[in-house]
């Protein structure tokens, strides 16, 4: 038996289901039983029932996924794929921002630890910040954070002003306008889809700035031959996949996040033999976190 086959046994065995973000390595993507945006597998963890989730992806959504599924034993095979923007925004620092500014909306991106999230007033993900932003009363000052360049984004979109914390994607913020700007001038039929996590400076010359699934879905629906795709390489695999005939354009050689590479096939298989690691939360903290991630889901659902 193979790996693959290997790991299809055992989950069925263990009443698994595999979950897996768009920018996982392709061999892991192909065991998954889904594939999606931070959105959509937040809805997929809290809607799975099952009893086991193998959660292929960075901290922040495997620990999302048990907050929202609680009661499943949530397996995150290689505990070292963190996101290094969620830990920009460290909890001590958060909570001194909120205790001198209390009547401030705290608007956390997913991508932030569960920690943070006891501190938010609602979450918001890139496939639906506009639409959380564009819900919270008028006369509210927001603090947005981790991500100052989707904050940023955001606030060009909505006309809303909000005070954003210094952080950013390493992978997407390596994106520079320039790079855009020469593969536009090589592949003129091209479409450009980056996403929001890019610096503003990179948005404003995209035909589009999409979520992952956004842009999957952007991709199926268009008529272009060819994409430029501002964001992180993984995501190329499913879009030759699902658009065979179409073409896929980095722009830039590597735009790699390290840590989504992290969780290997074998990973994938020994967390399903030995069922560790499992994400461990107190409960008050899955408590307080579940809050904004549902007031998330509520005004999205
Ligand atoms: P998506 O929600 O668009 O999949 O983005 C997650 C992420 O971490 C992007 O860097
Ligand atoms: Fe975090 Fe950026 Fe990796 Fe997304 S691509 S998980 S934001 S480091």
């Amino acid at each position: 038996m193979n790996m693959p086959e290997e790991i299809g046994k055992l989950k069925q065995e263990r009443g698994a289901v595999i979950l897996a973000h768009n920018y996982t390595l392709p061999e892991v993507q192909d065991v998954a039983d889904f594939v999606g945006d931070s959105l959509e597998l937040s809805v997929r963890a809290k809607e799975s029932g099952a009893g086991v989730i193998v959660f292929c992806g960075v901290l922040f959504m495997a620990e999302t996924a048990k907050i929202l599924s609680p009661d499943s034993v949530v397996l995150h095979p290689n505990p070292f794929a963190g996101c290094p923007m969620a830990d920009m925004a460290k909890f001590e620092a958060v909570r001194e921002y909120k205790e001198a500014h209390p009547d401030s909306l705290l608007v956390a991106y997913v991508n932030t630890s569960a920690a943070t999230k006891t501190l938010a007033d609602i979450c918001c993900t890139s496939g639906n910040a506009e639409r959380i932003i564009r819900s919270l009363p008028p006369e509210k000052r927001i603090l947005f954070l981790p991500d100052a360049n989707l904050g940023k984004n955001i606030m060009d979109q909505t006309g809303r002003p909000m005070e954003l914390w210094p952080g950013y994607c390493p992978t997407h913020d390596r994106i520079l306008p320039e790079a855009i700007q020469r593969q536009r001038r090589e592949h003129p039929e091209a479409e450009v889809l980056v996403h929001p996590e890019c610096r503003p400076a990179v948005t404003e010359l995209a035909d589009q700035a999409l979520s992952t699934g956004g842009m999957l879905r952007q991709v199926r629906a268009s008529t272009a031959p060819e994409f430029i795709i501002g964001t992180e390489i993984g995501i190329i695999h499913r879009m030759k996949r699902e658009n065979p005939g179409k073409t896929f354009i980095p722009p830039i050689p590597h735009p790699v996040c390290p840590n989504m590479k992290k969780i290997s096939l074998e990973d994938v298989l020994s967390s399903l033999q030995d069922f560790s690691p499992q994400i461990a939360l107190p409960p008050a903290v899955m408590d307080l976190a579940r809050q904004p991630l549902e007031r998330m889901l509520a005004v999205t659902s």
